[in-house]
C-alpha cells in the first residue's frame, strides 16, 4: 500500500465517521508563542481543546506536516524522522474513548489489513497526579484485545505542546515492536507551573505517523523504504560516491524537513526556528561531505525531488 493510498483511506474512513477534513496547518504555529514549530496535529486545535476558542466543528481530521528535532540523533534508524506527516482524527467534546478506540482498531485491522496476532496495546498505568486508565482497558477487552500493557507518564501521557495546554493519558496501538497509533484523551489543561486542571469538555487527539504506518504494514525494514521517501534516498544515492545508508537517510530526512520549513516561510538564522532550519541544513551538508558528494548544489538537487 503506498503512502498516498494510506492517506486516502484515512480520509475516507474518518470522513465516513463524520469528521470534517481540514488542511494541514503551517509549520509556523499561529498565535502560540509557547512553541517554535508545529510538532503535532493538535497544534492548530490547541485553543479548541482548551475552549479558548469555540470549536468550529465537533470532529475533524487532518494530515499534518510536523517537525520534531528532539530525537535528531536517532534519525537513520527504523522509525525516526525530523519531518513527518501525522494522521489525526480529533474530537472536541464529541466522542471519547469508546469510539476512538473502536475506530482506531477497525482502521488498523480492516483498512490497513494488520493481522490481530501482531497487535498489542498500551494504557496509562496511573500515578500520583492522574488515575490509571481503567476505562480504556475495559474497552480494549470488550473488543477482544488481550495483550494490554501499562506504562507510566513518560510513555502514556501526552502533551501539552509547548509550556501549557491540553494534555492527557494515552492509549496506543503497537504492531509487533512499533507504536503506530496514539490516542490522546485530552482531559486536562497543564498550566506553565505543571499543575493539571480538568478541562471543561474532553477531547480526543490522535497521532499516527504516516511513514511509520506505511513501513509497518508493508513489512519494510525502515521508514526510508516507504515509496515517497525511497525516491529521495535514491536521488541522494545518485549524487554520492560512497555507499553509506545512514548518511543517505539523514540527508533525505533533514533536507525534506528543510524544504517544507522553507516552503512555510522559515528562513535560516541564528535564532529560534531559523536556527533549527540552519542546523538541519548544516547537518545534511556535513553528511554529504562524509559520503563524498561533489555536487555543489546538493541541497537544491535533492529539494527538487522532494518538491516533486
Ligand atoms: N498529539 C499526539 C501525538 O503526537 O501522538
Amino acid at each position: 500500500m503506498t503512502v498516498n493510498e494510506i492517506r486516502q483511506k484515512f480520509i475516507k474512513y474518518f470522513e465516513g465517521k463524520g469528521h470534517v477534513v481540514m488542511p494541514s496547518s503551517s509549520l509556523i504555529p499561529k498565535d502560540d508563542p509557547s512553541v517554535l514549530i508545529t510538532t503535532a496535529g493538535m497544534q492548530q486545535f490547541k485553543k479548541w481543546f482548551s475552549n479558548e476558542i469555540k470549536p468550529k466543528y465537533p470532529k475533524t481530521l487532518t494530515i499534518q506536516k510536523c517537525v520534531r528535532t528532539n530525537d535528531i540523533e536517532e534519525v537513520g534508524d527504523k522509525t525516526h524522522l525530523t519531518f513527518f506527516e501525522m494522521l489525526g482524527n480529533f474530537s472536541f467534546g464529541d466522542y471519547f474513548k469508546e469510539e476512538s478506540i473502536k475506530w482506531g482498531l477497525e482502521f488498523v485491522e480492516k483498512e490497513l489489513g494488520v493481522d490481530r496476532s501482531r497487535i498489542w496495546v498500551s494504557i496509562f498505568a496511573g500515578d500520583d497526579k492522574t488515575p490509571r486508565d481503567d476505562d480504556s482497558e475495559k474497552i480494549w477487552q470488550s473488543l477482544g484485545i488481550t495483550d494490554i500493557r501499562e506504562f507510566g507518564r513518560e510513555d502514556n501521557f501526552w502533551g501539552p505542546t509547548g509550556t501549557e495546554g491540553a494534555c492527557g493519558p494515552t492509549t496506543e496501538i503497537y504492531v509487533d515492536d512499533i507504536e503506530i497509533w496514539n490516542l490522546v484523551f485530552n482531559e486536562y489543561y497543564m498550566q506553565p507551573d505543571g499543575i493539571l486542571l480538568p478541562l471543561e469538555s474532553k477531547g480526543v487527539d490522535t497521532g499516527a505517523g504516516l511513514e511509520r504506518v506505511a513501513a509497518k504494514i508493508n513489512d519494510l525494514k525502515n521508514v526510508f523504504e516507504t515509496d515517497e521517501l525511497f525516491q529521495i534516498v535514491k536521488t541522494v544515492q545518485k549524487l554520492s560516491e560512497k555507499t553509506d545508508t545512514k548518511a543517505e537517510k539523514i540527508i533525505t530526512d533533514h533536507l525534506r524537513a528543510a524544504t517544507f520549513m522553507l516552503a512555510d516561510g522559515i528562513r535560516p538564522s541564528n535564532l529560534d526556528r531559523g536556527y533549527v532550519l540552519r542546523r538541519l541544513v548544516r547537518r545534511a551538508v556535513r553528511y554529504g561531505k562524509l559520503i563524498d558528494i561533489k555536487e555543489q548544489n546538493m541541497c537544491s538537487k535533492v529539494a527538487e525531488k522532494i518538491i516533486e
